[in-house]
């Protein structure tokens, strides 16, 4: 993919395809500037009606002009598109382009601007929506492999609107990388992307964006005693790592902003086995430390002027001999003690390690990135994340670059009121709250380990990954924190 910022007329820029809005009364926006043998073919397709009026709907228009396909695009009432709307359009108008290989295409931005996107919006959507579409993964096929698409996109706009957009496309192309490198390690299988494989991932990621990485292995975990991580990793011959990377390019007094990811490579349970239907997709399991990767890498590429932390405690969590059984009592970093009743609910005792790691760096902020419960999948489904947090103003924050990312997030209560289905009669707490609020009861087990900071828990079960036909990682929530980290940026200049 390659994307270029064009100022010439339409008219004069060489290409095979244009995409082309049209209003809820069937005109063309931008007919003033195609030329008129285009406009004429195009108003003569448009009174048969063929393009449908639901917003979004595209068709693809052959001959008679000089490109070789032109593809419509409705968008309703002019200057009212919502950015969901546009983001909809272009994924749309990038299945339009599915089996083409290679191609010249214009996208003039004007057309899609309005109240609510700018030209920096509408290059950001862009660039992330059809890279989006266009990712493959073929490393593991030997046969019927998936062609790489390879386009040359023209985004095309008044000069005036050149600086926007330049921005817009740095932005967009540092988040859509970051979002390929959480699908792909998503993608892979769990013998593959193990914790060690993580942790070379994050070593590269290192060298390749000057961060100091750092990874702790078995002996140095339990010199830190991480009793309740190292207690999920017993069963599993892939020994445990704990990976943080350290991007530290703002201001020396900057408090840091931890970012915490869960990262499980493969989830069968552990002795609380899990039914066998469609376990493959609990290598999914280490999508929050995905997100952090894939969060470093937009973030080292736009090298963003901010202290910021990745820390991920990685393992596997399989039945065995030496597994952790549930009745165990297991004792944490913190010192609180935990009595395991369930050994699948594993994702929380690694994590409240991580959290309790985390009060070393001082942090402004700590955000943890987990796909953590079922229960929240039942609750939200797969459109949206759900955020908890100890401090309003951070879950709000959160939700504003959710829907500025278009990768929403919904606030879920973190009630005391459901702080006593924690309680064990043997240890400080139980792993597991009972079948009620399974989501919410996970949080608020993590709250007792985030006390000393504003702390936001993101549960991405249900958004991470995608089941059925289309089954692959969708690379969320990385376009949601790069909008929060890039955001706070712009608020302190
Ligand atoms: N990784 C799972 C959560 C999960 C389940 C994510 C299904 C996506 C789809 C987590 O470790 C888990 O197993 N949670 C248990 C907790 C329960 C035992 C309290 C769950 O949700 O069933
Ligand atoms: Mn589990
Ligand atoms: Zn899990």
């Amino acid at each position: 993919m390659k994307f270029t910022i064009k100022t010439d007329l339409i008219t004069q820029i060489p290409a095979d395809i244009i995409t082309l809005a049209v209003n809820n009364k069937n005109q063309i926006l931008c007919a003033k500037q195609i030329d008129t043998l285009t406009l004429k073919h195009l108003n003569n397709i448009l009174k048969l009606g063929d393009l449908a009026e639901r917003i979004g709907s595209t068709l693809l228009v052959h001959g008679a002009t000089k490109y070789s396909r032109i593809i419509l695009l409705r968008i309703g009432v002019q200057g009212n598109l919502h950015p969901k709307e546009f983001f909809k359009g272009i994924v749309s108008v990038s299945n339009e382009l599915k089996n083409i290989n290679f191609t010249k295409i214009i996208l003039p931005i004007n057309q899609f601007v309005n109240k609510w996107i700018s030209e920096h919006a509408v290059t950001e959507y862009l660039v992330r929506a059809i890279v989006d579409q266009s990712y493959i993964i073929n490393s593991l096929k030997t046969q019927n492999k998936s062609k790489p698409v390879n386009f040359q996109v023209y985004l095309h706009a008044i000069k005036l609107a050149t600086k926007e957009m330049k921005l817009g496309l740095k932005h967009g192309l540092a988040i859509a990388e970051g979002v390929n490198l959480s699908k792909d390690l998503g993608n892979l299988p769990p013998n593959i992307c193990t914790p060690n494989f993580l942790a070379n991932t994050a070593k590269k990621l290192g060298r390749e964006n000057k961060m100091r990485v750092t990874v702790l292995n078995q002996k140095q975990i339990e010199k830190l005693k991480m009793g309740s991580f190292l207690s999920v990793a017993k069963g599993s011959r892939q020994p445990p790592k704990f990976i943080t990377l350290e991007h530290n390019k703002g201001p020396k007094n900057q408090k840091p902003i931890v970012m915490v990811g869960k990262g499980i490579t493969f989830d069968a349970g552990g002795i609380s086995i899990k039914p066998s239907s469609a376990m493959d997709e609990m290598k999914y399991d280490m999508c929050g430390a995905a997100t952090v990767l894939g969060l470093m890498q937009t973030v080292g590429q736009l090298n963003l002027p901010l202290n910021i932390i990745g820390v991920i405690p990685t393992c596997e969590n399989l039945p065995d001999g030496q597994a952790l059984k549930p009745g165990d009592i297991v004792t944490s970093m913190s010192g609180q003690t935990i009595e395991i009743l369930n050994t699948d609910a594993e994702g929380r005792l690694i994590l409240c390690d991580a959290l309790t790691y985390a009060e070393k760096y001082k942090p402004e902020v700590v955000i943890d990135i987990a796909t953590l419960t079922g229960a929240c999948v039942i609750a939200l489904g797969h459109h949206v994340s759900a955020v908890y947090s100890n401090n309003q103003p951070l879950a709000d924050e959160l939700r504003i670059a959710g829907e500025v990312a278009l990768d929403q997030v919904w606030q879920m209560p973190l009630w005391d009121e459901y702080q006593p289905q924690l309680n064990s009669n043997f240890a400080d707490m139980a792993n597991i709250g009972g079948r009620a609020a399974g989501s919410i009861t996970a949080a608020c087990f993590l709250s007792r380990f985030a006390k000393k900071y504003n702390w936001a828990h993101l549960d991405i079960a249900g958004t991470a990954w995608k089941s059925g036909k289309e089954k692959g990682s969708t690379g969320r929530p990385v376009s949601l924190l790069s909008q929060f980290l890039i955001k706070r940026i712009t608020d302190k200049n």
